[in-house]
Formats: C-alpha cells, sequence, structure tokens
C-alpha cells in the first residue's frame, strides 16, 4: 500500500516520510512545490492518479502571528484547501488523517481538553484551522482529525531551535513565558501514530473515523521547556514571565493540554514521554547536553 503525504516539506510531513520509508512502507510525499491544496482540480486529479491507500495532509499555513495579517490566505490553505483535500478523498475513496490543532480552543479551560470541548479559537490560525477541521467532516465520512500542540523535530522552525539559537547567541538573559502550559509533541511521534493509524485503517473493516488529540507528555509550561532544551548551557539565566509581558499579533491559549485518552482507547496509541526525543533531536543538532528532560516544572 502507498500512502501520500501532503505538505511533505514541513515538520510533520517530512518526519512521516523518514519514518515511513523506515518500516518499508511505500510512501509518495509532495511539498507545496509539488502540490498546492489551494488548487481543488490538481489535488483532485492527483489522488484520483495515484489512488493512495491513505492520504495524510500535514499541508497548512502554520504562521501564527502572520495570520493575522493574512486572514484570507490562511483561510484559502488552512480551511478551503483542508476541504480540497477531503471532496477529493471522497471522490476517490481514499481515507483521510488531517492534522489539527489546540489553537481550534479558547484555552481558557481549567484542565485536559478532550475531543469534545467546546472549541472557540481567538486567533485567525485557530478559526482557520477549525474551518478545516469543518470541511473535512462535511465532505468526506471516512477521516481521522488529529490535533496536536507543540511541534518540535529536526524540519523547519520550532520551539526548540529558536531557544538553541538564543543559547549559542551568547544571551545570557533569558525571559520564557511560565503561564502557558501544553505538551511538547515530536514531529516523529506523530508520523509515528498516523501510520499506526494508517495501519489500522487498512487492515480493519471497523475504523473509528473522527477527532483525535494527540500530544506530548507530560505537560510543561514554555519555560520549563526552555529550562529542558538549555539545560547544558549553565551560564545562561533563564527567568519565568508572563504572556503580558511578551506581546505577539496573535494571543496564545494559556491551556493547551489535550486529553489523548481517546486515541489510547481506539488504537492502542499512548502519548510520547518528550524527554528521550528532545535528547535525541539536540545529540541530532549536535548539541552536547545530555538530559531525559526530567527535572522541569
Ligand atoms: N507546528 C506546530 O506547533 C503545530 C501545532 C499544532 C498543530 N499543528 C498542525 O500540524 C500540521 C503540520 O504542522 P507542521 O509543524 O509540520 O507545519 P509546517 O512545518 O509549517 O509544515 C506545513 C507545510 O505545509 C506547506 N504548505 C503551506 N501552504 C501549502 C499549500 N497551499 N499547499 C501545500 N502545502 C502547503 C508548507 O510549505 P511552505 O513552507 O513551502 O509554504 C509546509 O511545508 C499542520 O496542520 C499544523 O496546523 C502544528
Amino acid at each position: 500500500m502507498t500512502i501520500l503525504v501532503l505538505g511533505a516539506g514541513g515538520q510533520v510531513g517530512a518526519s512521516l516520510r523518514w519514518r515511513a520509508l523506515a518500516r518499508g512502507q511505500g510512501v509518495v510525499g509532495l511539498n507545496h512545490a509539488e502540490l498546492d491544496i489551494t488548487d481543488a482540480a490538481i489535488v483532485r486529479r492527483t489522488i484520483a492518479d495515484l489512488r493512495p491507500a491513505i492520504v495524510i495532509n500535514c499541508a497548512a499555513y502554520t504562521a501564527v502571528d502572520k495570520a493575522e495579517a493574512e486572514p484570507e490566505l490562511a483561510m484559502a490553505i488552512n480551511g478551503t484547501g483542508a476541504g480540497n483535500v477531503a471532496l477529493a478523498c471522497g471522490l476517490a475513496a481514499v481515507p483521510l488523517i488531517h492534522l489539527s490543532t489546540d489553537y481550534v480552543f479558547d484555552g481558557t479551560a481549567q484542565g485536559p481538553y478532550g475531543e469534545d470541548a467546546a472549541t472557540g479559537p481567538t486567533t485567525v490560525y485557530g478559526r482557520t484551522k477549525l474551518a478545516g477541521e469543518k470541511a473535512v467532516y462535511d465532505a468526506w465520512g471516512k477521516h481521522i482529525i488529529l490535533r496536536t500542540a507543540w511541534v518540535f523535530g529536526a524540519m523547519g522552525e520550532n520551539f526548540v531551535k529558536t531557544m538553541l539559537r538564543l543559547g549559542a547567541s551568547g544571551s545570557t538573559n533569558l525571559k520564557v513565558v511560565d503561564d502557558q502550559v501544553g505538551g511538547p509533541t515530536p514531529a516523529d511521534a506523530i508520523a509515528d501514530a498516523c501510520l499506526d493509524i494508517a495501519a489500522h485503517v487498512a487492515r480493519s473493516d471497523i475504523v473509528p473515523w473522527g477527532t483525535y488529540h494527540f500530544a506530548g507528555a507530560p505537560a510543561v509550561t514554555w519555560f520549563g521547556f526552555a529550562r529542558a532544551i538549555l539545560a547544558h548551557y549553565p551560564d545562561l539565566v533563564i527567568a519565568p514571565c508572563t504572556t503580558d509581558a511578551f506581546p505577539r499579533p496573535a494571543r496564545r491559549p494559556a491551556n493547551s493540554v489535550l486529553d489523548c485518552t481517546r486515541i489510547r482507547a481506539a488504537f492502542g496509541i499512548s502519548q510520547p514521554d518528550w524527554g528521550p526525543y528532545l535528547a535525541q533531536l539536540l545529540r541530532d543538532l549536535g548539541e552536547t547536553g545530555s538530559h531525559d528532560g526530567k527535572g522541569v516544572s
């Protein structure tokens, strides 16, 4: 069977390609230049021609702050584009895994968000991703919407790389937000979760289609995550600060913690411990520190 990955040049898309190849899994990955999901006709033709066993859509407009100034473009990709993919999958009768985000929630809940919690995005990015979920839901029943959060990996830009740049720049003082909490999620673990779901879909007549949450554990604040990332920069003083002290065009959810019990019950997929993945990424990036992610706030 062949898996088609859209948005294959991004963090999760690139991991998917590598992890699929490592499993000996047939995979075709198309990046933005190779397939633009806003072009409905080309999306339809590509999926009809390739006839993959499943499509995994990682293509998205993910520049959260920039989206506030580009709402039409963000909606064209995250909303209409996601719908184009789902419609094309429906026409070709190909199951779809579509990635989404904690930003569909307003972040004010006291505990972890379950899949059925009320949505209420407060940013352009969140609204467009929610529109994408609805478009997928309306277009094609054989879908899995996988909401994740705080993605990090070897490809692309992410918080880990930003912190490492700051660590290496010789800064001695760093303030990091300590009133937003979430589950850092390795791109490789998301890729493995998608591949496990794809394998389940391939071998089983009964698939619990629908929306699932998948994020790393334990939950931590950005400050706590930064301390884990920069554990081997002893001269760097990292101080906690509030969201208000660090204003951004798009306000971040205070609570991004996703309840991941449903995906475990349905597919046997557990939350990944982000510590060992972070340690591996630091080694891959040539960072010398070795830690297990423990001892963070
Ligand atoms: N990053 C996070 O922290 C995070 C958190 C929660 C959920 N998610 C979700 O997880 C998924 C994967 O995220 P990621 O971190 O892998 O994002 P990413 O690294 O930004 O990758 C997204 C990819 O989509 C491509 N793309 C953009 N517009 C496209 C279009 N019109 N047609 C085809 N491809 C297009 C981008 O290519 P160009 O760069 O060339 O435009 C990029 O390679 C997304 O659905 C995202 O919303 C991410």
